[in-house]
């Protein structure tokens, strides 16, 4: 009886059961519409952040630019740069990737319809429009005004339709894959939704409100925890439950193996959380918890070690699928990166490094490879993915391609000009040169930043051009979505 209770957990890895449940079984009816709408908005505002991107970015190199103008301060367009990709790109994508995922996963229908609609509107016009609106306009109130603290910069009303999305958002998604485990188990990306889910429910306040009610030392460390959980809690549970979910249904083959799967799973949620005091390592904080975050970001790099090794072992002799597979090549590259960028964060989280890193461009760069080389490239993967697989959706493989090649050259050369603009920065600090000098030797680097926009620019807007022309699934599948009702038919094959 037990080995048949751990047999069938083992669901999609090698030595469980097949993974029926996702490619073979009829699905639950999956909001079609829902799912769109989400993408749609999604890759808007991937386009939108990476303009305020690529607009902070001339302005260091052309300070006159976009001048003379409140609205256009540079502090303002870093904010809606980074909080247009966290909750307007990487939410909008998450959310239309569990739409399509979840009914598969659980063998039942997300909780509501009319629910998704509420919760596209409040995520959409609530959080992300709102939030840039209001950012750009900086009102005096404290309520409306922009936050000092990183990685959750939109205002505190703001915040709270934040808080109530992310409640939604637990109650759209957990019941159907918690209620009932599929009859096949529970799989590995059905773990991190749940996780991701109900950790950044609890995280978020800690970050977004509870600096602004204990100001100081202890407020930052507060800020701190939010600055790493949003990454975490938020953004890796959810790409890593894409890459659990894209590449055994791509490759057809199970899942390397169900033990470093769980461990990778509980250690992520068990470590990360103590690891955001490392962005202020040398601060008044009590130096036990800054050695603390230290040793924690340590033992996230092994773990991060297990999960790659788990994926890529699932991909073995999959070379061939690899480079022609568009989806599976996007989520393969992301995970690859994922290693590459945890790997550094855990080099760069020790002293002597921080010493010569902090607050250079080198930290920037690594940002960069975490939220596009990891988590967008996978995210793609993700999204390329359930287009291909959708009723009714364009696909055009060339587009996609050259998307992928376009973004990976933009990234690799923001990535090398922002890494070695950080060592000669922290170089000439360390040597006592006056402050200028760094500036200057700054502007060919911010220069090099700058026109790598150019590719990562155009790539997104082919991978949009890839959603709207091509193939059209209806012309490859015999069965039609149900009239106005957004619902798909049971189909075989729709993993
Ligand atoms: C279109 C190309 C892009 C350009 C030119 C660009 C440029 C910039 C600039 C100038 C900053 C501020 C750096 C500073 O504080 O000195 C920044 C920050 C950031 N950007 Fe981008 N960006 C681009 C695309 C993206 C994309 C697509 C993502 C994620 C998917 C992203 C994620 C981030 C993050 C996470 C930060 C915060 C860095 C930190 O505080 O450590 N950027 N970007």
């Amino acid at each position: 009886m037990m080995a048949e209770v751990i047999e069938k957990n083992k669901a999609g890895h090698e030595g469980g059961t097949a993974l029926s449940f996702i490619t073979g079984a009829p699905v639950a009816s999956v909001e079609t519409n829902l799912m769109r709408a989400h993408a749609y908005a999604a890759l808007f505002c991937l386009i939108i952040a990476a303009l305020f991107g690529t607009a902070i970015a001339i302005k260091l190199v052309q300070p006159e630019f976009l001048s003379g103008h409140v609205e256009t301060t540079w502090g303002s367009m870093r904010a809606n740069h980074t909080q247009g990709i966290l909750f307007g790109w990487l939410g909008n994508a998450f959310i239309a990737f569990l739409y399509f995922a979840v009914p598969r996963l659980a063998g039942r229908p997300v909780m509501s319809r009319a629910l998704g609609w509420l919760l596209f509107a409040l995520w959409n016009a609530g959080v992300v429009l709102l939030g840039w609106t209001l950012v750009t306009i900086n009102l005096p109130d404290t309520f409306w005004a922009i936050k000092p603290l990183e990685w959750t910069e939109f205002p505190l009303a703001v915040n709270l339709v934040t808080e109530l999305c992310l409640g939604l958002m637990a109650w759209q998604f957990i019941p159907p894959l918690a209620r009932k485990p599929n009859d096949d188990g529970m799989y590995v990306s059905s773990w991190y939704i749940i996780g991701g889910l109900t950790f950044t429910l609890f995280a978020f306040p800690v970050g977004s409100l509870v600096p602004q009610l204990v100001p100081g030392a202890i407020g930052a460390a507060f800020s701190g925890l939010w600055i790493h959980d949003s990454i975490g809690l938020f953004v890796t549970p959810f790409a890593l439950a894409i890459a659990f979910y894209v590449i055994p249904v791509r490759t057809k083959l199970p899942i390397y193996s169900h033990f470093l799967s769980m461990l990778g799973f509980w250690l992520l949620f068990f470590v990360y959380p103590l690891n955001g005091i490392h962005h202020y390592v040398y601060s008044s904080i009590p130096m036990d918890t800054q050695r603390a975050a230290i040793a924690a970001s340590i033992i996230m790099g092994f773990d991060v070690i297990l999960v790659v090794f788990n994926l890529l072992m699932s991909l073995r002799r999959q070379g061939a699928l690899v480079s022609r597979d568009i989806p599976l090549r996007f989520v393969w590259t992301g995970v690859v990166m994922y290693l590459v960028v945890s790997l550094q964060g855990s080099l760069q989280a020790i002293m002597p490094m921080q010493r010569y890193i902090h607050f250079t461009d080198w930290v920037i760069g690594h940002s960069h490879l975490a939220m596009l080389g990891f988590a967008t490239f996978v995210t793609l993967g993700g999204i390329a993915h359930i287009w291909e697989r959708s009723l009714g959706s364009r696909y055009h493989r060339g587009y996609m391609n050259l998307a992928y090649w376009l973004i990976l050259s933009g990234l690799m050369i923001m990535l090398v000009d922002l890494t070695v603009a950080g060592l000669v920065q922290g170089q000439l600090w360390n040597s006592g040169a006056p402050w200028m000098d760094s500036v200057r030797i700054s502007h060919g680097y911010w220069l090099v930043r700058a026109a790598s926009a150019a590719p990562i620019l155009a790539g997104f807007a082919l991978f949009i051009a890839g959603m709207f022309t091509g193939i059209s699934n209806r012309n490859t599948s015999g069965s039609q979505p149900l009239p106005n009702t957004g619902a798909q038919l049971p189909q075989t094959n729709h993993g």
